[in-house]
């Protein structure tokens, strides 16, 4: 069997995988039976519209939604599992409206990401390494997050999600409110970071930007798959481009 690139996974075996899962609030269901498969090192998109449901699928793998079918992680099931148990494993989001601790300085913020890592001379590498990836939290690591602009929050959030040391980064809304040059240097950060034999799972409502970045994407109507392929097919299906790409 093939070796990934990343240690302990099989580069022909899913490293997440989703079976039958549905999930919502209360009565109301917002996922429906999905089904998704990540391999490792890929990068995936998930689009789709507002209330589609992906927020909440991301919420369904940390684990702070709970949801009915299978969720695995290399071979693992985490159904069952706690959000710290799943975030222990490497499954790391960088949440849609970056949620940081405002009132804490940028180099805080990274290093609550890093809670779980006993190893303090490895996190401390990699606190350089953060800021060698984002020279501009480095000339900010004593300012408070909350002051900063619109990008520089958002590298913060990246950054403080790879001070976890991810298997999988989920990435929600990166773009979102950001000048198109600030995300496409987030975009080579991302690919970078990929470069390194992490995992991403994308989810974008820009699904122009999102097919042209990613090797494979899902796209979601409502709480379901509705289509799925290799991102070069996607964005050039006739029913993509006319009701996501504006054709
Ligand atoms: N905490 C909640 N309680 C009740 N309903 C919710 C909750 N969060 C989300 N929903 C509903 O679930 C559906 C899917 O929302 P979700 O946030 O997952 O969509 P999304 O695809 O991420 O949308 P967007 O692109 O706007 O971020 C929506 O109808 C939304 O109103
Ligand atoms: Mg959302």
């Amino acid at each position: 069997m093939k070796d990934s690139p990343i240690p302990g996974t099989q580069a022909n075996k899913p490293l997440l995988k989703l079976e039958n899962v549905s999930a919502g609030y209360g009565e109301m269901l917002v996922l429906r039976e999905l089904a998704l498969e990540v391999y490792p090192a890929e990068m995936v998109a998930l689009v789709g519209s507002n209330g589609a449901g992906k927020t909440t699928l991301l919420r369904v793998l940390s684990r702070v939604l709970p949801c009915s079918g299978s969720v695995t992680m290399n071979g693992r099931e985490l159904v069952g599992m706690t959000p710290d148990q799943v975030f222990g494993l490497g499954l790391v989001q960088v949440p849609e409206g970056r949620q940081l601790f405002d009132r804490m300085t940028v180099q805080d913020n990274l290093l609550m990401g890093a809670y779980r890592r006993s190893d303090k001379v490895a996190v401390a590498h990699d606190l350089d390494r953060m800021y060698a990836l984002f020279p501009r939290l480095g000339e900010r690591r004593r300012q408070l997050a909350g002051s900063m602009s619109g990008g520089e929050q958002q590298m913060c959030a990246m950054a403080r999600a790879l001070m976890a040391a991810p298997v999988l980064m989920m990435v929600d809304e990166m773009s979102l409110g950001l000048a198109p040059v600030v995300v496409e240097q987030l975009m080579e950060v991302l690919a970078a970071i990929r470069g390194n034999g992490v995992t991403v799972l994308l989810v974008e409502q820009d699904v122009q930007l999102a097919l042209s970045n990613a090797d494979r994407a899902y796209v979601m109507e409502t709480g379901r798959i509705v289509h799925s392929g290799p991102a070069s097919v996607l964005i050039d299906d006739p029913a993509v481009q006319r009701a996501y790409l504006g054709a």
